[in-house]
């Protein structure tokens, strides 16, 4: 099977307002596809789609809750109306949490639930009887290395992308031979504003851990991977992506007693110490790709014209 280009592609990406969405969004552009950019905060979608428009690129802004899939319905069929087609649909959007199991509430439960797995299964629903009817398609999830390897004070997180996991392997297998294809994208930490704007009960994460970070710009490109080989499932990300998927799976006693290391300094009934996070609503912080192990609101987006008080 031969590499196929993006050139001239349709592809919806979902949670294209910042971080890895945004990444992705831009390297399609510059590989000549047409985007497709769907999230709640527009004024950052309108940001991205002027970024794209900048590098010759083409995009189309349509405001989505994932969670709510009467607009999840409504971005594939702006897609389809407007661009006459869809090639491919990224399931980016995605909020993370850090709790204790016995602090986090059911709503907060369900809600990751909620955005991170029935978000995806909305957007398959939404893109498959287009893509039937076309004969071909991409489908990407943005699952985690937590889908495999679940992560202690992240119960949610890890239910709700292990789930999503499942859920793609489940689907590419259904669609053998229909012409549509489901690939994974397995991230571990990766640097964007997600990552620091994210819920944290108990604890803080240190932004010392920047460093360490995936690039978003790493993801983009397993994204353009899955899109272009035809031969891409599930790729874990990096030096770090390999090692947990190794340990995971050859020493699991050892990440039972890394993950109770972590664990145990976690303060039960601790109080939320996250300023503001895009759990329930979307954040005022997070504007841009990159978290950069600081207050992303400090960051500088081009295009985004900064109102008072941000
Ligand atoms: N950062 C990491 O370490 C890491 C690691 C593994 C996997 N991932 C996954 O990567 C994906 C992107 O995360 P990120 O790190 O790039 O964080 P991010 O910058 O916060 O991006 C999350 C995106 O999801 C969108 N979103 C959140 N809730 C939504 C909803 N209800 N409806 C529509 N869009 C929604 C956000 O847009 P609006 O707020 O504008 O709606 C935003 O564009 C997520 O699925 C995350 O789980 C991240």
């Amino acid at each position: 099977m031969t590499q196929e280009s993006v050139r001239g592609w349709v592809v919806v990406v979902t949670g294209a307002s910042s971080g890895i969405g945004k990444a992705t969004a831009l390297a399609l552009a510059d590989r000549g596809a047409r985007v497709v950019l769907a999230a709640r905060r527009v004024e950052l979608l309108e940001a991205t789609a002027r970024e794209v428009e900048d590098r010759g690129g083409e995009a189309l802004v349509v405001p989505c809750d994932v969670t709510v899939r009467a607009q999840v319905e409504g971005v594939a069929r702006a897609a389809e109306e407007r661009r006459g087609r869809i090639d491919a649909w990224i399931n980016n959007a995605g909020v993370i949490a850090w709790s204790l199991f016995e602090d986090t509430t059911e709503e907060e439960f369900r809600r990751m639930l909620e955005v991170n797995l029935m978000g995806s299964v909305y957007g398959a629903w939404a893109v498959l009887p287009i893509m039937r009817r076309q004969g071909s398609g991409v489908i990407v999830n943005i699952a985690s290395m937590a889908s495999l390897v679940a992560l202690p004070v992240g119960s949610a997180y890890s239910s709700s992308k292990a789930g999503l996991f499942a859920f793609g392997d489940s689907l590419r297998r259904e669609l053998k031979g229909s012409g549509i294809r489901v690939g994974q994208v397995l991230p571990v930490g990766v640097n964007t504003a997600g990552f620091f704007h994210q819920r944290t009960r108990g604890f803080g994460l240190s932004k010392k851990v920047a460093p360490l970070l995936q690039d978003p710009e790493t993801v983009a490109k397993a994204v353009l991977r899955c899109l272009e080989n035809p031969w891409a499932r599930n790729i874990p990300l990096g030096i770090q992506g390999k090692a947990a998927l190794v340990f995971g799976a050859l020493a699991p006693r050892l990440v039972d007693l890394f993950g109770g290391l972590v664990a145990r300094p976690v303060q039960k009934g601790g109080r939320l110490t996250s300023p503001m996070d895009n759990l329930f609503e979307p954040s005022e912080a997070g504007h841009d790709i990159r978290g950069s192990g600081r207050r992303s609101d400090e960051d500088p987006t081009p295009h985004l014209a900064r109102r008072e008080g941000r």
